[in-house]
C-alpha cells in the first residue's frame, strides 16, 4: 500500500517582516517540529527554538517565547498535533481521549487570551469529525487544520490592517501599547497591521510605543518590528503616555486584544485601560484591533474575563537586576479590562465595530453581515 503524501506547511506572505525568522512555523511534514522565534531574547539575539513535543510548546507559551493572542492560538494548535502524534496508532476512542487530555493541558498554560481555547476547540471538533475508521488520517487532518489556521491568521491580520489603515492620520502621532504586531501573530499583526498597510499606502506618521513594563514587549518587540519596517518609532516609559497626549502629539491610540466579551469590554496588556482613560480625557480616538477569534461571546462583560497573574519576580527585577528592596510585595496582573464605553471602535477582518455595543458585536457574527469594511475615523 502506498503511504499518503506528506502534509506540506503553507507558504505565508510575511509582509514587512520577511527579514526576520517567522514568529512560528511548522518545519517538515508529519514528523516535523514547531519552530519559534524566541521572543524572550529579542531584540539582542535572533534565535529560533524547535519544539518537538507538547511540553516544550507549553513551556514556550508560559514563559512568552511565543506570545500575543493569535500566535498563542496557532502555537497551541501545533502543540496539540505534537502531543497527540505519539497516539496515532491507538483505537479511535482512546485517541480522542488523548486529544481532550492534551487540549486540557495546553489550555492550562495561559488563561486570558481566548484564542488558545478557541484553537483547541477547533482542533478537537476536527478530531471528533473523523474519519471514524482511520485514526492516522484523523491526525493528518489535525495537522492540516493547524496549517489552515496559520495561513488564515496571516490573511486575517492583513485584512484587519486594510480595514483600519485609513484611521492612521497623515503626519500625525499614533500610540500603541505592548506588541500587537507580526510577532504576536503569524504575520502582520493586528494593531500594527494598520500601521504597516498605511505605510505601504504612502502615509507618514510617527509611532509612539509604550515600553510596557514589566516584560517590555513595546520596547523590545514593537520597536524592533516597526523600525525594521521603516516606520518612524519613538519608545516612551509607560508613565509618559498621558503627557504626550496632553502635548497634542497623539491623534490615534490603537492596541490589540486578548479577549473581548459580548458587550465589547476588552482585555489587553496591563496599562491599556489607563491609556483609554487618558485618551477619552483628551478626546483622542481609541481603537482596538482584533480578529473574530479573540471575541468570547460566552462572557457577558469584562468582569467575567480571567486575568492572568504573573510571578512577582517579573516586577521585582528589571533586566536581571533587583529594583525593589528585599521583602517588598509586587502586583503583577498581565492584563486589564477596558470598558466598551471607552473604545471608539474595534477593527476586525469583517470591518469596524462602531459604536462598541453588544448589538454591534453580535452583528459581526451574523452570517448575513456583509464583509464590507467601513473606513474613516
Ligand atoms: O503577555 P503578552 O505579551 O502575550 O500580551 C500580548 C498583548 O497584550 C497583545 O496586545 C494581545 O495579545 C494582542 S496580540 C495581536
Amino acid at each position: 500500500v502506498n503511504a499518503p503524501p506528506d502534509i506540506v506547511p503553507p507558504v505565508i506572505d510575511r509582509g514587512p517582516l520577511a527579514g526576520l525568522p517567522p514568529t512560528l512555523e511548522w518545519v517538515g511534514g508529519r514528523d516535523g517540529v514547531l519552530r519559534l522565534l524566541d521572543q524572550t531574547l529579542l531584540p539582542g539575539r535572533i534565535e529560533t527554538r524547535d519544539c518537538a513535543n507538547v511540553e516544550q510548546v507549553w513551556e514556550a507559551i508560559r514563559v512568552l517565547r511565543v506570545r500575543g493572542a493569535p500566535a498563542i492560538g496557532v502555537a497551541a494548535a501545533y502543540g496539540l498535533c505534537l502531543g497527540t502524534r505519539p497516539h496515532r496508532h491507538l483505537p479511535r476512542a482512546a485517541f480522542l481521549a488523548q486529544v481532550r487530555e492534551v487540549g486540557q493541558y495546553l489550555r492550562s498554560c495561559r488563561p486570558t487570551a481566548v484564542n488558545l481555547a478557541w484553537a483547541i476547540a477547533r482542533l478537537t471538533a476536527r478530531a471528533e469529525a473523523g474519519p471514524a475508521a482511520d485514526v492516522a488520517a484523523t491526525w493528518d487532518a489535525l495537522l492540516a487544520e493547524a496549517h489552515d489556521m496559520a495561513a488564515e491568521d496571516a490573511a486575517t491580520c492583513r485584512r484587519i490592517g486594510e480595514n483600519g489603515a485609513a484611521l492612521i492620520p497623515e503626519g500625525g502621532g499614533v500610540l500603541t501599547h505592548c506588541n500587537a504586531g507580526a510577532l504576536a501573530t503569524v504575520a502582520y499583526g493586528t494593531a500594527l497591521s494598520l500601521l504597516y498597510v498605511a505605510r505601504a499606502r504612502g502615509r507618514h506618521f510617527t509611532a509612539h510605543v509604550d515600553e510596557t513594563r514589566p516584560l517590555l514587549q513595546g520596547a523590545r518587540l514593537t520597536a524592533l518590528e516597526l523600525s525594521r519596517a521603516g516606520i518612524d518609532v519613538t519608545v516612551l516609559c509607560d508613565g509618559a503616555a498621558a503627557s504626550l497626549m496632553q502635548a497634542g502629539r497623539i491623534q490615534l491610540v490603537v492596541v490589540g486584544a486578548d479577549r473581548i466579551a459580548a458587550n465589547g469590554d476588552t482585555a489587553n496588556k496591563i496599562g491599556t485601560y489607563a491609556l483609554a482613560l487618558a485618551a477619552r480625557h483628551h478626546g483622542i480616538p481609541f481603537y482596538v484591533a482584533a480578529p473574530l477569534s479573540t471575541f468570547d461571546r460566552a462572557l457577558a462583560c469584562g468582569a467575567d474575563i480571567p486575568i492572568e497573574q504573573r510571578p512577582e519576580d517579573e516586577v521585582r527585577a528589571a533586566l536581571g537586576t533587583a529594583i525593589t528592596p528585599p521583602g517588598a510585595r509586587c502586583y503583577n496582573p498581565a492584563f486589564d479590562v477596558t470598558p466598551a464605553a471607552l473604545i471608539t471602535g474595534i477593527v476586525t477582518e469583517k470591518g469596524i465595530v462602531r459604536p462598541v455595543t453588544q448589538a454591534q458585536v453580535q452583528r459581526l457574527f451574523d452570517p448575513n453581515t456583509a464583509n464590507v469594511p467601513r473606513h474613516g475615523s
